[in-house]
């Protein structure tokens, strides 16, 4: 199958909105990362993105929707599920409700409940109003590879899986949306994402933030041949951060002949002398916006170990640490 990249003209919107109503597969932006959407209505249509990732069958999709109505029509809400989408939607958060019968078993994974979440993104928002069906999606990346940011990191992963993908450039935020557990009698965080756990608890009093830095979903979605191209290790957040990181760079450089680059904060960049550096941005958040396209780049030019620094936990900074630990498999120095 041939694979476009296309604008997102209003034209573009139109034809891919059709594609999606006649059960294929459109790759799309959001606020978060590339999504790899289709009908959420239609288990011919999902069974295709199952296919397009080498996505395991036990891993369940999030449906993406246009409009608070349409949440109604895949998902029981009660109380304190409708104040949070009252508060933030549409934004960077997915709750699992329980699921209605409409959606098939296929998209949720046989499970009874399904995860919902409304985009904040003009382009994704139009082509799901245009569909006029909910629209399941997942990340749009090979699985076990670091979600896409950029329509070219979803040409890189799917070429000639996919026929479409519309390129609504950079990801503004570049990490998933956080997602929370709705169906426990305290509501708990699966995923920390952009939306913190105080944004959630200001709305609907305490949630269980356990499970935030050990990302509770990574058990039913890393399959166990989880192999990344370069290897990821990070460090942990500390006064001597640099020094120890240089330490790692030099002895993996020079006794196991790697090839290592240190993704860095500018704060950071002269500390490490003339080694291999990759400068992230300034702040934990323009670490976060360019993590997974880091990652990316580091493994087009042949660095073949990432050592990324540390950021101090909290807020964004606790969901940039989940995904390090994540990608690394716990791999921390
Ligand atoms: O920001 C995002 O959430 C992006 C964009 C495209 O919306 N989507 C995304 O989808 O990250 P995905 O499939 O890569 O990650 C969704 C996670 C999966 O790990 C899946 O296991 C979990 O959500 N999930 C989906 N439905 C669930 C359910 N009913 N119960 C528990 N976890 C669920
Ligand atoms: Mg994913």
């Amino acid at each position: 199958m041939e694979t476009v990249i296309l604008k997102p003209s209003e034209e573009n919107i139109a034809k891919c909105a059709e594609l999606i109503r006649k059960g294929e597969t459109v790759a799309f932006p959001t606020e978060t990362v590339y999504g790899l959407g289709a009908s959420a209505l239609s288990s011919r249509a999902a069974e295709k993105i199952f296919a397009a990732k080498g996505r395991p069958a036990t891993n369940p999709l999030i449906i993406h929707v246009a409009d608070k109505a349409q949440i109604e029509a895949v998902a029981e809400t009660d109380d304190k599920s409708r104040r949070l989408i009252d508060a933030l939607m549409p934004g960077p958060l997915t709750l699992v409700l329980p699921k209605k019968s409409v959606v098939p078993d296929i998209v949720t994974a046989g499970f009874d409940t399904v995860a919902v979440r409304m985009p904040d993104h003009p382009v994704a928002l139009a082509l799901i109003r245009e569909a006029g069906v909910p629209v399941c999606a997942p990340s749009a990346n090979t699985s076990s590879r670091p979600s896409p940011t950029m329509a070219q990191h979803v040409y890189d992963d799917l070429c000639g899986r996919v026929p479409v993908i519309l390129d609504g450039g950079k990801c503004p935020l570049g990490l998933e949306s956080t997602i929370i557990n709705m169906t426990e009698s305290v509501p708990r965080i699966m995923r920390a994402g952009s939306v913190d756990s105080s944004d959630i608890e200001r709305v609907i009093g305490s949630v269980n933030k356990e499970s935030v830095m050990i990302d509770s979903l990574a058990d039913i979605k890393t399959p166990a041949h989880f192999v990344p191209k370069a290897e990821l290790t990070f460090s942990a957040f500390y006064e001597n951060m640099c020094s120890v990181i240089i330490g790692y760079y030099d002895t993996v450089a020079l006794l196991r002949g790697r090839r290592p680059v240190i993704l860095c904060t500018a704060e950071h960049a002269a500390e490490y002398g003339g080694r291999e550096i990759s400068v992230v941005g300034e702040s934990v958040s323009d670490y976060a916006s360019c993590l997974f396209e880091k990652i990316r780049e580091a493994e087009k030019n042949n660095y073949d170990l990432i050592i990324a620094e540390g950021v101090p936990l909290g807020g964004i900074g606790t969901t940039l640490m989940s995904r390090l630990m994540k990608l690394s498999n716990g791999n921390v120095i």
